[in-house]
């Protein structure tokens, strides 16, 4: 039988109109059988301080402690985020440095699939290319193909936040398969 996979979401945009956030919540209805998914936020997260990171989790700040023990209890991440000036976001950026540290970061051989939608053409391209480096220094397993970029976000949502592009559905299903598989094809277990 089928072993069950969580998959955990998370948006690099906390405007409450955002179109990334958006995207995210159309998730659950593209996942692939046997996969559910959660989103999670990283609105209470503080600003990094080596001082306050220490490998037992219960010495950090508490919503990094629940951040990383949501992270540690799924089989893989979505991030779906802008580009803020051709880059990460900053309190994206942030999140994923504090549960990047220690042995014991649930983010290391992690898989990972990345998406972005814009109200431009190319915005998050570079956002996604820069994302790389992190992964490549985490020993993260990306999904590389098919790449997702919600162009012209303004058409793409209905009234009611839909994602109504069906060629796009059919992309992101793709990715989410791909990630399932990498999934499955990494060493087992890391859920909890
Ligand atoms: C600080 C900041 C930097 C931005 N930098 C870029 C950029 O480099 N490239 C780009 O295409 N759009 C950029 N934008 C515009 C965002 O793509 C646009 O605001 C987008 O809607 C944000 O995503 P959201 O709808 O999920 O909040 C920037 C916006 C902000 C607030």
């Amino acid at each position: 039988m089928e072993r069950h996979i969580h998959f955990i979401g998370i948006s690099g945009s906390l405007r409450k109109g955002s179109f990334n956030t958006q995207l995210l919540y159309n998730l659950p209805e593209l996942l692939p059988e046997n996969v559910t998914m959660e989103i999670i936020s990283f609105a209470d997260i503080p600003l990094y301080n080596a001082d306050m990171d220490t490998p037992a989790s219960k010495e950090r700040p508490p919503a990094v402690a629940v951040f990383r023990n949501k992270l540690a209890s799924c089989d893989a991440l979505i991030i779906v985020s802008p580009e803020y000036n051709y880059s990460i976001p900053g309190g994206l950026k942030n999140a994923i440095d504090w549960a990047s540290r220690g042995e014991d970061s649930p983010l290391l051989k992690k898989p990972v699939s990345l998406m972005g939608a814009t109200p431009g053409l190319w915005g998050t391209v570079r956002m996604q290319l820069a994302f790389h480096a992190v992964f490549q220094f985490l020993n993260m397993k990306p999904v590389y193909k098919p790449e997702v970029l919600i162009a012209k976000a303004k058409d793409k949502f209905d009234e009611k936040g839909k994602l109504k592009d069906e060629q796009a559905k059919d992309i992101i299903r793709k990715n989410l398969d791909h990630l399932k598989q990498i999934v499955n094809q990494n060493e087992p277990h890391y859920s909890t």
